[in-house]
C-alpha cells in the first residue's frame, strides 16, 4: 500500500517532455517508426513494432559511457519491471542482459530464458547507443508483456561499465540517473515537432485569463465561433493543445465539441461559464465530440496526409464548444488559465475530410453504475449493423483511437464484429491509465463498412471504493468513451452510445416509471449496500439488461431498444508465440551473464520509493 501510494506521487510529479526533440549526437543504426526524447539531453529512444512477428526493436541512446538500461513495468500497478541492460566495453564489444525485478524487495534474475537481445552498439562523443529487441509477449510468466495501450517505461544509467573484477559483476548505481515515461509503445502518435507547422495559418480557441474556481473539480464550458476571416473552407492538418502557463498540474482534460449546424448564438455574448450553470445554452453543443486531450497525452496531433479537418467557408459547423476539466484537489486559488486548442491550417485542401466517432456508454447513472470492491467490473456496449448502415459503401478509414474513462478504468477496447463474428480489434486499450491518456495512432488504419458492428468494453477496478460509482462528469464519477478519428467524414454519425432504459431501473428500484428520475436513481445507487454476492449479481444484471442504443448526431439521434446486448463469436485468444523466441543459446555466449541482485534491490527501491 505504501509503495502504491508513493508510486502515485511519482506519477504526479513527472515532467512532460517536449515532443520528439532528439539530442543524441549518434546517428541511429536504421530508421524507426517512432522516436522520443526520454530525458532532455540525456536519453533518446527509437523503436519499431512488428505486429506480425510480435517483436519490438529499440535503440536507446544515453549520455554516458557506462551502462544503460530500459525497463517495462506492468501498467497500473508498479509491482516490478522487466529490464534490458547493456554497455559497450573498452574493446568496443556490446554486452546486453535480460534482468527482471518482479518485486521491490526480492528481485528475481531470470536465468532460464533471455528475452532481451542486444543487436549492436557503440560509444561516441560520450554517448552510448545500443540496439536491442524483445518479443511483445515473451510467454514467460516472469516477464512483463508489452500490451497494447499504455506502457510504463523506466530507464537508468551508470557512469561506468559494470566492474567485472568480481565474478558477479558490480554495478554502481547513482541515485538521480533514472527516469520513467508512460507511452503507448504500440500506438504512439509520434508527434511532429511544432516547427513543422511554422509559417502556416492557424487559429486558437483559447480561454482568456480564466479565474479557475477554488473547487476540486471544475467543468468550464465556452462556445467559440469559427474565425470570421476563414471565408473559404480550409483544412486543418494538425492541432496543438495549449496548456495555460503554470497550470499543467490542474488542467485535467479538454474536449472539443462541434455544435449542431442549426445552433444559433449571440456572437457578442457566446456562452461561457460553469458547464452545469449554462447547460441549457449548450444543448446544441454537448453531444458531438470532436477531439480532445487529457493529462499525459502528446500536445501535438498531426492528421494523416490524405485528410484534413474542415473549417470555415461553406463548412456546415459554425460553432464549437470546449469543455475544460480542472482537477484541483488541493483547491489552489489565484489560478488564471489560458488553455485551449490551436489548429494549423494547410495551404491546400486535402483529398479527404476527417470526422469523429464516439462509442461506449453515455456518461450518466443510467448507463454506468459500478459496485464498490470489484476488481473487474465490465460494462459492454454495442453498435449495431443498423446504426452503421450510414457508413458509405466504400467504407471509412479509422486512424486514431482515444479511450477515455476516469479513475477506476483499467481497459477500454472496441472489437469489429462482422456477421456475428469478431474479426479484430478496432483498438485495444488493454492497459489503460487515467493519468496518461493518449490519442493512439492505430498501427495500421482500419476500414469499416456499412453493417459492421462494434463491441466496446470498459473494465473498471473499484477495490478502493466503498460506494457505487456512477456515470458522470466529475473525476470521481465514471465514463466509458472510445473516440475515433476517421475519413471521409459522415454528416449524420458522431456517436453510437448505450444506456439502460428507465423502465429497467424503475423496476430494479421498485418504483413506478412515472416517478423515476436520474436524481432518485443516483441516490438509490449510492445508498445501495453491497456484499460480494450482490456485486457478482450486479455484473449479471449488467450483462443481461436490455439497452437503448443512441446513434447518429445530436438533435437527430436514432433510438433503438435492444432486448439484450447482442452476442458474437469472440476472437480466438491470441496465442503467445513462444516459438518465435530467438535461439537463446546462440545469444548466451555472445553476451556475458552475471547476476545483479544487489544492484537491482537498490535500483528498484530507488526507482519506486522516491518521494
Ligand atoms: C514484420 O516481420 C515480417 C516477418 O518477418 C516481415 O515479413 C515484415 O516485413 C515485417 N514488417 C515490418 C513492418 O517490418
Ligand atoms: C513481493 O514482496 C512482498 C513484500 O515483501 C511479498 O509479500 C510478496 O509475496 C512478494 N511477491 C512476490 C511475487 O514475490
Ligand atoms: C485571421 O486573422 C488573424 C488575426 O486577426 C490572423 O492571425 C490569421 O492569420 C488570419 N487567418 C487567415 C486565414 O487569414
Ligand atoms: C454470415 O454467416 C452466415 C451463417 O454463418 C452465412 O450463411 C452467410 O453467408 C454469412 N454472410 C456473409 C456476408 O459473410
Ligand atoms: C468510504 O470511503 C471514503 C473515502 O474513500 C471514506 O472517507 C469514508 O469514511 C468511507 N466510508 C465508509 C463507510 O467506510
Ligand atoms: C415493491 O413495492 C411494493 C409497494 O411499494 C411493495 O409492496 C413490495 O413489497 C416491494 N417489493 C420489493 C421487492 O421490494
Ligand atoms: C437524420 O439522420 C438521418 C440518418 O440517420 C438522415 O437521413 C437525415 O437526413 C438526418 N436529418 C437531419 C435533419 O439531419
Amino acid at each position: 500500500m505504501l509503495l502504491h501510494a508513493t508510486f502515485c506521487l511519482i506519477l504526479s510529479v513527472l515532467l512532460f517532455p517536449n515532443s520528439s526533440a532528439i539530442s543524441s549526437p549518434i546517428q541511429p543504426y536504421t530508421s524507426y517508426r517512432y522516436s522520443t526524447e526520454l530525458q532532455s539531453n540525456v536519453a533518446d529512444l527509437w523503436w519499431t513494432v512488428n505486429e506480425t512477428k510480435q517483436e519490438i526493436i529499440f535503440e536507446l541512446h544515453m549520455k554516458t559511457t557506462g551502462w544503460i538500461a530500459l525497463g517495462i513495468s506492468p501498467a497500473g500497478g508498479m509491482k516490478g519491471a522487466d529490464i534490458g541492460l547493456g554497455w559497450v566495453d573498452q574493446k568496443g564489444q556490446v554486452h546486453f542482459q535480460d534482468r527482471y525485478a518482479k518485486n521491490y524487495t526480492r528481485p528475481i534474475v531470470d536465468t532460464t530464458t533471455s528475452d532481451w537481445f542486444g543487436l549492436q552498439g557503440r560509444e561516441e562523443n560520450g554517448w552510448t547507443a545500443i540496439q536491442f529487441k524483445r518479443l511483445l509477449d515473451t510467454c514467460d510468466t516472469m516477464d512483463v508483456p508489452i500490451k497494447s495501450g499504455t506502457n510504463i517505461l523506466i530507464f537508468a544509467y551508470g557512469l561506468e561499465d559494470p566492474d567485472m573484477s568480481e565474478p558477479q559483476g558490480i554495478i554502481y548505481y547513482h541515485d538521480n540517473r533514472r527516469g520513467s515515461r508512460i507511452i503507448p509503445l504500440r500506438s504512439y502518435g509520434n508527434p511532429s515537432p511544432e516547427d513543422k507547422f511554422a509559417g502556416l495559418d492557424y487559429f486558437d480557441f483559447q480561454l482568456n485569463n480564466y479565474n479557475v474556481p477554488v473547487d476540486s473539480t471544475t467543468y468550464h464550458c465556452k462556445v467559440y465561433k469559427v474565425p470570421s476571416n476563414l471565408t473559404e473552407r480550409r483544412h486543418a492538418i494538425a492541432h496543438k493543445t495549449i496548456i495555460g502557463e503554470g497550470n499543467i498540474d490542474i488542467v485535467h482534460h479538454l474536449l472539443m465539441y462541434e455544435c449542431n449546424p442549426t445552433a444559433v448564438f449571440d456572437d457578442n455574448n457566446l456562452p461561457d461559464g460553469l458547464c452545469d450553470a449554462i447547460y441549457q445554452q449548450l444543448t446544441e453543443c454537448s453531444a458531438n465530440i470532436a477531439t480532445g486531450w487529457a493529462v499525459g497525452g502528446d500536445h501535438i496531433v498531426e492528421f494523416p496526409e490524405i485528410a484534413g479537418y474542415p473549417v470555415g467557408g461553406d463548412f456546415e459547423i459554425k460553432y464549437y464548444m470546449i469543455q475544460m476539466h480542472y482537477d484541483n484537489p488541493k483547491q489552489l486559488s489565484n489560478r488564471r488559465d489560458n488553455s485551449g486548442i490551436r489548429f494549423y491550417l494547410g495551404k491546400e485542401l486535402r483529398q479527404e475530410e476527417l470526422g469523429y466517432l464516439t462509442l461506449g456508454a453515455d456518461s450518466t447513472p443510467v448507463s454506468i453504475a459500478i459496485p464498490p470492491r470489484s476488481d473487474r467490473f465490465v460494462i459492454d456496449s454495442y453498435c449495431t449493423a443498423s446504426a452503421t448502415k450510414v457508413i458509405p459503401k466504400s467504407g471509412i478509414t479509422v486512424t486514431t483511437a482515444f479511450p477515455h474513462t476516469h479513475l477506476q478504468g483499467r481497459t477500454v477496447w472496441t472489437k469489429i464484429i462482422r456477421n456475428g463474428t469478431a474479426v479484430d480489434y478496432l483498438f485495444n486499450g488493454d492497459a489503460y491509465d487515467f493519468n496518461y491518456q493518449f490519442e493512439n495512432r492505430l498501427p495500421k488504419p482500419v476500414k469499416l463498412y456499412p453493417g459492421d458492428e462494434l463491441a466496446t468494453r470498459c473494465v473498471y477496478n473499484t477495490m478502493d471504493k466503498n460506494q457505487t460509482t456512477t456515470g458522470g462528469e466529475r473525476t470521481q464519477d465514471e465514463m466509458c468513451l472510445h473516440m475515433f478519428t476517421y475519413y471521409p467524414r459522415m454528416k449524420n454519425m458522431y456517436g453510437c452510445m448505450m444506456l439502460i432504459p428507465d423502465a429497467i431501473w424503475a423496476q430494479k428500484m421498485n418504483i413506478s416509471q412515472e416517478s423515476f428520475d436520474y436524481l432518485k436513481l443516483k441516490k438509490w445507487l449510492v445508498d445501495l449496500q453491497w456484499t460480494p454476492e450482490s456485486v457478482l449479481q450486479w455484473q449479471e444484471f449488467y450483462n443481461d439488461a436490455s439497452r437503448l442504443l443512441l446513434s447518429g448526431r445530436a438533435g437527430n439521434f436514432t433510438i433503438d431498444l435492444l432486448p439484450r446486448l447482442p452476442t458474437y463469436k469472440d476472437l480466438q485468444p491470441a496465442e503467445c508465440k513462444s516459438d518465435a523466441r530467438p535461439n537463446t543459446a546462440a545469444h548466451q555466449h555472445a553476451f556475458t551473464t552475471f547476476t545483479l541482485i544487489p544492484f537491482f534491490i537498490i535500483f528498484a527501491m530507488n526507482m519506486f520509493a522516491r518521494k
